[in-house]
């Protein structure tokens, strides 16, 4: 088995773990958008909470969860890894930086762009994860557990919904470099599929950062008026 740890010890190794951990953060984005959205069909969270309640009584959805949770272990150790050794090395930059590329302060600001989402993570997990499995939440009108308040209760603050907007922008910024990236890295983008591919990282950049940010926008809002 020592050759999958080279492998994997490797800076290709390391690479492709990143990649292949990042590109499935951002179909756990995709999932965790859309639900998430229902928070604003004005139903007092009653469509919410029942996905919520579904999503955390699925057997095949937990075992989703220890996979998300190892991505979100791996992929940021992999990164302090790569950037340890790249200074050590040569002047390199993330999986690929051409200078002139539209993202290239996003690829020269991916190590700042991650630690603003990694405290954004433990703080978000902390607050809404930790409270909605094991807090003592209430119960809503349909007998599912009312994460819906605990999200307005939250929002309800402006500092918390201003720094949730921030730390959008920072996603927003971290995804158009790292997804075009990821891609590369695992040798998806052929020049024949170079337009393609930056496509789609370009619409679910702008799909992140506007959808994520109507959440809070939404409340902060409703706050004012
Ligand atoms: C306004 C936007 C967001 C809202 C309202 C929101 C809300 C929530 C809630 C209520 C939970 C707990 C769900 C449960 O366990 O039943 C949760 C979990 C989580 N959120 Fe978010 N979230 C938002 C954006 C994000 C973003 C942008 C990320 C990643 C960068 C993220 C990452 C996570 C993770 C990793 C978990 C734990 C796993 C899970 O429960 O699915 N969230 N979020």
């Amino acid at each position: 088995m020592s050759w999958t740890k080279d492998y994997f010890t490797s800076t290709i190794g390391r690479k492709f773990l990143m990649s292949i951990t990042g590109l499935f953060l951002v179909f756990f984005l995709i999932e965790h958008l859309a639900g998430n959205l229902l928070l604003l069909l004005g139903d007092h969270g009653l469509t919410f909470n029942a996905y919520s309640d579904t999503m955390a009584n699925n057997p095949i959805i937990r075992i989703v969860e220890i996979i998300l949770f190892l991505s979100l272990i791996i992929h940021p150790v992999q990164a302090l890894i790569l950037t340890q050794r790249n200074r050590g090395a040569r002047k390199t930059g993330y999986a690929v930086s051409k200078a002139g590329e539209t993202s290239s302060w996003a690829s020269r600001n991916m190590g700042i762009l991650g630690s603003i989402l990694f405290v954004f993570l433990v703080l978000h997990i902390a607050n809404f994860f930790v409270s909605a499995r094991f807090g003592d939440l209430g119960i809503d009108a349909n007998g599912n557990k009312d994460i819906y308040t605990k999200v307005v209760d939250s929002f309800s603050m402006a500092w918390y919904s201003l720094f949730y907007i921030f730390c959008f922008l920072a996603l927003g910024f971290h995804l158009i470099h790292g997804i075009l990236s990821g891609f590369k890295t695992l040798g998806l983008s052929h020049k024949k599929y170079l337009p393609v591919v930056k496509s789609i990282g370009i619409i679910l950049t702008v799909l992140f950062t506007i959808g994520f940010i109507s959440i809070p926008a939404y409340f902060l809002i409703n706050m004012i008026i």
